[in-house]
């Protein structure tokens, strides 16, 4: 795989970011519309990850003085369990600190293990169950981790 370069999304890159959202299970669908409003946000970033000219992932979150959750992420299916996950992560940790977030939060689907598994190699933690969250069937895990 070509070096994985990550940088601020741009409103050009909307639409391609809505197509992996859109490709990917689990995470948010949002349009390339809702993607420009989040890029266009001062109080959101979306950094996404580039293997050449290809946009591969993205990851996005929202802050609010010292608190950050993560609202959207993910990474192409063919790229996974590469690293690119992580270096979004990383970077969102990274960028939320020099914001003066204290505390990030995620919601995430009981079932995405993949998810729950990278998101606990980073040291987020399970603080509590939103029972029945997703489809009224699925339970939503709500992590934490102090930046
Ligand atoms: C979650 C997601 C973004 C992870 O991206 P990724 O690039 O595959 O992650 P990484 O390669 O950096 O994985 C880092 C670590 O996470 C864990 N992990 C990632 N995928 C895993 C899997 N399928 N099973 C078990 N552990 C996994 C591992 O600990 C892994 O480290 P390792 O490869 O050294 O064992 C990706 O699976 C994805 O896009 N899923 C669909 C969308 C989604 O679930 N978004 C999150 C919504 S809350």
């Amino acid at each position: 795989m070509r070096e994985i370069v990550l940088s601020l999304a741009e409103i050009g890159c909307a639409g391609e970011l809505a197509e992996i959202a859109a490709s990917s299970d689990f995470c948010a669908k949002w349009s390339g519309a809702d993607f420009e409003s989040e890029i266009d946000n001062k109080f959101a970033r979306i950094y996404t990850a580039l293997c050449g000219m290809e946009t591969v992932g993205f990851a996005a979150f929202r802050f609010c003085g010292e608190e950050a959750e993560l609202t959207n992420f993910a990474v192409k299916a063919r790229y996974r369990r590469r690293g690119v996950g992580g270096m979004l992560l990383a970077k969102c940790i990274e960028s939320a600190s020099a914001e003066g977030v204290k505390r990030l939060t995620l919601e995430v689907n009981a079932a995405n293990c993949a998810a729950i598994a990278l998101y606990e190699k980073f040291k987020f933690n399970t603080v509590n169950v939103r029972k029945k969250f997703y489809n009224n069937s699925q339970d939503a895990f709500l992590m934490l981790r102090e930046i």
